[in-house]
């Protein structure tokens, strides 16, 4: 138990408050050291990370391998921009081929960054190749999604604190409903300038929504039938965290999804730096010519080292089976927590990405409350849509770990209701 009064956390909460924007609202808990599955606030209490950054920190915090990468790079060249050659990128790009199968990678920084140049990927894909009249392509995308924070990423939102208040909005950018493979045929049957669908194998920020199984394997096959690309944004569920190296591999039965396009992020730096790509065969990815798109950071040489040693860790480590392993543990667990208990009205997930929804609505403090006291109890998680609390640890984590977790659940449960 966690007894600590917070006293150093205040005036650290109080200075960032004054003096920073105020666009998030963190659980009041101020962190200075992370290792593994654990991370520590400034008052020294240990608590389980069960966000993981989300998912960013899949590999664990500060991972000794990719810290020693970060290092050694650091001291040799850190960026060149991509004016000149740098003698890194060649192989990261190579390692993202051979492991994923794409032609060709381009890299950008943050998650949102990838997504856009998926967009304009698409865009150009559907002029250049595809043959919609100039500027008439649009871009369907799911409602409930989450794929960043940009002007056209929040166009292409039905959050409404995402939108409100930022329009106009980007045209050319369509919704349907998720896990409905009919309503996306029914558009594409009707409409010839859908350059592609950009939907997240599992809704991650919505609150995991994992869709039925035949979802993406239809999806893809509609959007074969169409000529319509099928992209696939893993930033969240990408590599290892549901499971598998990527969340559309496990939709495909015997045989692997494979979009034409996936995006990735968070975890592919093991969440030392921002570092994200878009995977793409050459009739899409070349549709881009030099000078059309670009980022000063994207594809710099330290970024490059950290995302090559963070993805090996993740293949050496074997860390898509652990999670499987570990996640199915972790689910009994709290399908078995369930049934004690009507606060948790539903458990679901994949892998290590999994939620409890509480049986609360959304304004309802309950879920908030609930993760303070799973931080007295050493535990940290957020809600998401204020009654969902999603639950996604590192995917180093060992079965004591998810025990340990489980408890803790448990007993702020009963805390609670006390
Ligand atoms: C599925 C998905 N796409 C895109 C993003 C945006 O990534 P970033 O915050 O690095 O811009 C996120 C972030 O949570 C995400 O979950």
């Amino acid at each position: 138990m966690i007894t600590t009064q917070f006293k150093q956390s205040e005036s650290f909460i109080a200075r960032e408050d004054r003096y920073g924007a105020h666009n998030y609202h963190p659980l009041p808990v101020v962190l200075e050291r992370g290792s593994g599955v654990h991370v520590w606030d400034v008052e020294g209490n240990q608590y389980l990370d069960f966000l993981s950054a989300y998912s960013s920190v899949n590999q664990g915090h500060c991972h000794p391998r990719i810290l020693r990468a970060m290092q050694e790079q650091a001291q040799k060249l850190t960026i060149t921009s991509r004016a000149f050659y740098n003698d890194l990128l060649g192989a990261f790009t190579e390692l993202l081929h051979g492991v994923f199968g794409y032609d060709k990678a381009l890299p950008m920084n943050s998650g949102a960054e990838a997504v856009e140049t998926a967009m304009k990927l698409c865009r150009k894909w559907a002029y250049r190749v595809k043959g919609i009249p100039e500027y008439q392509a649009k871009i369907l995308f799911a409602r409930g999604n989450f794929h960043g924070r940009t002007l056209s990423i929040v166009s292409a939102s039905n959050d409404p604190t995402s939108r409100n208040g930022f329009g106009p909005f980007m045209p050319g950018i369509q919704q349907i409903p998720y896990n409905d493979a009919g309503a996306l045929e029914k558009v594409l049957r009707t409409d010839p300038n859908i350059a592609a669908f950009i939907v997240e194998p599992i809704q991650g920020e919505a609150g995991v929504v994992v869709p039925n199984e035949a979802y993406l394997p239809t999806v893809a096959s509609i959007c074969k039938k169409y000529n319509v690309l099928f992209v696939a944004d893993e930033i969240q569920t990408g590599l290892g965290r549901t499971g598998q190296l990527l969340a559309t591999h496990m939709s495909g039965g015997d045989t692997k999804l494979r979009p034409d396009m996936i995006i990735l992020g968070k975890a592919l730096s093991g969440g030392f730096l921002p570092v994200s790509a878009v995977l793409a065969d050459d009739e899409i990815m070349l549709t881009i010519k030099a000078g059309e798109h670009g980022s000063t950071f994207g594809g710099n040489p330290l970024a490059c080292a950290v995302a090559m040693e963070a993805l090996q860790v993740i293949l050496d480590e074997a860390l898509a089976q652990n999670a499987a392993q570990m996640g199915q543990v972790f689910r009994d667990g709290l399908e078995t927590l369930a049934s004690e208990t009507p606060v948790i009205k539903q458990v679901r997930g994949k892998g290590l990405l999994n939620a409890i929804v509480i049986d609360s609505d959304e304004a309802s403090p309950l879920a908030w409350n609930l993760c303070l006291k799973m931080r007295d109890n050493g535990l940290l998680a957020k809600p998401t849509h204020g009654n969902i609390i999603r639950l996604a640890p590192p995917l180093v984590i060992n079965e004591a770990q998810i025990e340990e977790a489980l408890h803790i659940i448990r007993r702020s449960l009963n805390d609670q209701t006390k």
